[in-house]
């Protein structure tokens, strides 16, 4: 037996919103190895998210894979990654979006370092575009940047905050991309294909930086799924088909196929892998015009 041991490890998991979602796999496969789990979430779903992990009606998604039990998370914290302080969020906004306490990236991580001495995973499942339903020649100067701010910054925000709590760890860092950063997707709007594209670079730059503390940044490129906020993209139904029937695999995208390659980005297996970008798609990504 080859040993995924992730046992004495904490990860701390953002973008759970459902059981549906790509962070809800990923967070039991590593749980399934043995870490413990804290997860940050956007403040507005936080309480959605507490019923998934409680409730009797979701007991089979909380069932972890290879028999490991169930789904139990160290804490919950509600975290907003648009924002590095709660200097940033106007109290207005605040009271507004129905924030309580410091949910900005300093204030949640200031929670967790309460909650454990060490972080040794962290991951990046995070992506918004306000604009997502229009084309990139459409979409607005404030849109783009927002895009840009919550799916492509937080990466190195969210690092930024978590790295003293990495410091002789060797942790690892896993954000998740899409093919549209290499490749035009005419469907994939709002600025995300941008987005992608700056978060694919920034987790090389991040590996070299990570690298002189031990620490690996990677990334996962996942083929299209039909996740809450894929369900916005345009023609996210024609993107899966697509993929499932023109793949090498021919085979639609299984989240868990994706946090099970996370979890190898996570663990012994991959030691000296950082700076990369992995594809999970069926193989669509090596397809040419046929
Ligand atoms: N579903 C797909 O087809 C697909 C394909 C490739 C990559 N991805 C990527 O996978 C990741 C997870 O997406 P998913 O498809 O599982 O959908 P999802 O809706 O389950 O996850 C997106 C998450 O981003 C969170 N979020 C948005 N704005 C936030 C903010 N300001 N602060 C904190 N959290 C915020 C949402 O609450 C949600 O939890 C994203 O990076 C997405 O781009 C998805």
């Amino acid at each position: 037996m080859i040993p995924v041991d992730l046992s004495g490890k904490v990860a701390l998991v953002t973008g759970v919103a459902d059981d549906v979602g790509f962070a809800w796999h990923i967070a039991k496969y590593l749980q399934a190895a043995g870490a413990d789990l804290i997860l940050a979430s956007h403040p507005r779903v936080v309480s959605i998210v507490e019923r998934f992990l409680n409730r009797d009606k979701s007991a089979e998604s909380r069932v972890l894979p290879y028999g490991r039990g169930e789904l139990k998370v160290k804490a919950l914290l509600g975290c907003d990654v648009a924002c590095d302080t709660l200097a940033d969020i106007p109290a207005a906004q605040r009271e507004e979006k129905g924030y309580e306490g410091d949910v900005s990236i300093a204030g949640c991580m200031a929670k967790v370092r309460e909650l454990s001495p060490h972080v040794d995973i962290l991951i990046h499942s995070v992506a918004f575009s306000p604009e997502i339903a229009k084309p990139l020649p459409e979409v607005s100067r404030q849109g783009y940047l927002t895009a840009q701010s919550v799916s492509s910054y937080s990466l190195t925000a969210l690092y930024h905050a978590a790295e003293p709590l990495m410091r002789g760890r060797n942790g690892s860092v896993v954000g998740l991309s899409y093919l549209a950063s290499v490749r035009a997707v005419p469907f994939y709007g709002g600025g995300m294909s941008s987005a992608k594209a700056a978060l694919e670079a920034d987790a090389r730059q991040l590996a070299w930086f990570a690298g002189e503390h031990g620490h690996r940044v990677n990334i996962v490129s996942a083929g299209p799924y039909a996740s809450r906020a894929a369900r916005s993209i345009g023609n996210i139904g024609k993107m899966i088909d697509d993929t499932a029937v023109k793949s090498p695999l021919r085979r639609p995208i299984d989240p868990d196929d994706v946090a099970k390659t996370v979890l190898y980005l996570c663990s012994e297996l991959s030691t000296n892998v950082t700076g990369a970008t992995l594809y999970v798609d069926a193989g669509y990504h090596a397809m040419g015009a046929w």
